[in-house]
């Protein structure tokens, strides 16, 4: 099969995995941006972000992947332009449709059809306004379709190639066909739409997941109220077929680029159109509260926070990342902070330095617990798993582990001589410490 000649507009995390899969699909691919350290990197062979598997694959198809700063060049001859820029949520909460409307001004008068495919996340009506834009400009011959992504960070190469389901929404047959085209290889359903209802199932994709974790997470929060594990009621619900297991994890909230902008855009959208999506807002409202239940729970085991030690381990919003972009760490850490607590941090790929003015970030875990009060687990990285070792025990100053994502076994943490506090679990208090602990450790930390 000969490929398409696709332009890409955006060279981050989207635009970048949609590139790269194009290019081992076939097509020939040119990625434009508009930061040119950027382009110059991928141009040097350098991948700026960090996605397991696709420095890989931009190597293996390196023959297929060009990257300009030009908008003009990425154009030229592109059957399809697909748009991969952020739409990150204004002051208002809507989104920000800025640089999509850049890279349409951008785009040269050409008499050959092209189409313009909406990857980017964007609310629902924005392809209608794109239309009535191009049409405007005189660029009737520039279709439109809207092929949202459901890319999570860390499998993102697999979700590409391997989705549930492949999104197309046009205005036109011939356009919906031209994008289904694209993915021949890919043995996933297509589902096509109207425009506003692919618009609509991203977002509302992504509002549902959210929604299931801010759920699970009030149920934790209930269950340390009566004295239920939301690890074994979690099993529990995940086996009814008509919930499955996933998206049922307690902790500390979720993160991320997209979950939060995505509701804010939703919200916005429906209030905007009239309706006050209620669920919603008490979703995002559960999510800000849960990263803070991490302080109540802190200063229920140590007292007043003020002069203690706490080191947060793991900062990205989730593993497999270094993505730090609404990261519950950063709530976190702010909070400590704000409450006179000295924040030592790890993550073994996040930097935060910029992020945590005020926080000292560690080398190694071991160094991040050294003298520490509590130990906080915000993202469960694989190395965490360990955590509750002889040498954490022999460094902290108080043998406390706050288990953010109910990565431990409590049983196994409280034997290796810890107190164990999880969410939606059952919590041991510092003074229930085996009698070998050192008598000053029961005692809340002393008032400044
Ligand atoms: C998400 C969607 O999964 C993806 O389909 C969409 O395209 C973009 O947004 P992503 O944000 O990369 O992907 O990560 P995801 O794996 O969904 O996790 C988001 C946040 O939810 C993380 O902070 C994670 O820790 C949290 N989470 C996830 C939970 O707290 N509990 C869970 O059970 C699952």
């Amino acid at each position: 099969m000969t490929g398409s000649r696709i332009a890409i507009f955006g060279a981050g995390y989207a635009g970048l995995v949609t590139g790269a899969c194009f290019a081992e699909l076939g097509h020939s691919v040119t990625i434009r941006d508009i930061v040119p350290e950027k382009i110059s990197a991928l141009q040097g062979g350098a991948v700026p972000i960090y996605e397991p598997g696709l420095e890989e694959l931009i190597e293996r198809n390196r023959e297929r992947l060009r990257y300009t700063l030009d908008a003009a060049e990425a154009v030229r001859d592109a059957e399809l332009v697909f748009v991969c820029v952020d739409t990150p949520p204004t002051y208002s909460g809507d989104a920000d449709l800025s640089r999509v409307w850049t890279v349409i001004e951008e785009l040269p008068p050409s008499s050959e059809r092209t189409i313009l495919v909406m990857k980017s996340t964007v609310p629902v009506g924005t392809g209608e306004k794109v239309r009535a834009a191009l049409d405007a400009r005189g660029l009737d011959h520039v279709g439109y379709v809207s092929n949202p992504e459901f890319l999570a960070e860390g499998t993102a190469l697999n979700d590409f190639l391997e989705p549930d389901r492949i999104v197309v929404g046009a205005f036109e047959e011939a356009d919906a066909e031209a994008v289904a085209r694209l993915h021949a290889g890919i043995d996933a359903p297509i589902v096509k739409a109207d425009v506003a209802s692919a618009e609509m199932i991203k977002l509302a994709s992504n509002a549902f997941l959210s929604t299931r974790i801010s759920f699970i997470n009030e149920i934790a929060n209930v269950c340390e109220l009566v004295g239920a594990d939301v690890v074994r009621v979690a099993e529990g619900i995940g086996l009814d077929h008509r919930l499955g297991p996933h998206f049922l994890r307690a902790g500390v909230g979720w993160g991320g680029s997209c979950y939060g902008k995505d509701a804010s855009s939703l919200k916005q959208l429906a209030g905007n159109s009239g309706y006050h999506f209620q669920l919603l807002a008490a979703m995002i409202e559960v999510n800000e509260l849960q990263r803070r239940r991490v302080i109540s729970k802190l200063q229920k085991h140590l007292g007043s926070l003020r002069g203690t030690t706490v080191a947060l381990l793991g900062l990205a919003f989730k593993p497999g990342t270094d993505d730090m972009r609404d990261a519950p760490s950063l709530v976190i850490a702010s909070r400590l902070l704000a409450e006179g607590a000295d924040v030592r941090t790890w993550d073994p790929i996040a930097d935060a330095r910029d992020r945590l003015v005020g926080a000292r970030q560690c080398d190694s875990v071991l160094d991040a617990v050294t003298g520490a009060d509590a130990a906080v687990i915000v993202t469960e990285w694989d190395e965490l798993r360990s955590l509750a070792s002889p040498e954490t025990l022999g460094a902290m100053r108080r043998p406390l582990i706050i288990d953010g994502r109910n990565l431990l076994d409590p049983d196994d943490v409280r034997a290796a001589g810890f107190a164990y506090e999880g969410i939606g679990r059952a919590s041991s208090a510092l003074d229930l410490l085996p009698e070998t602990a050192e008598p000053d450790l029961r005692e809340p930390a002393r008032e400044d």
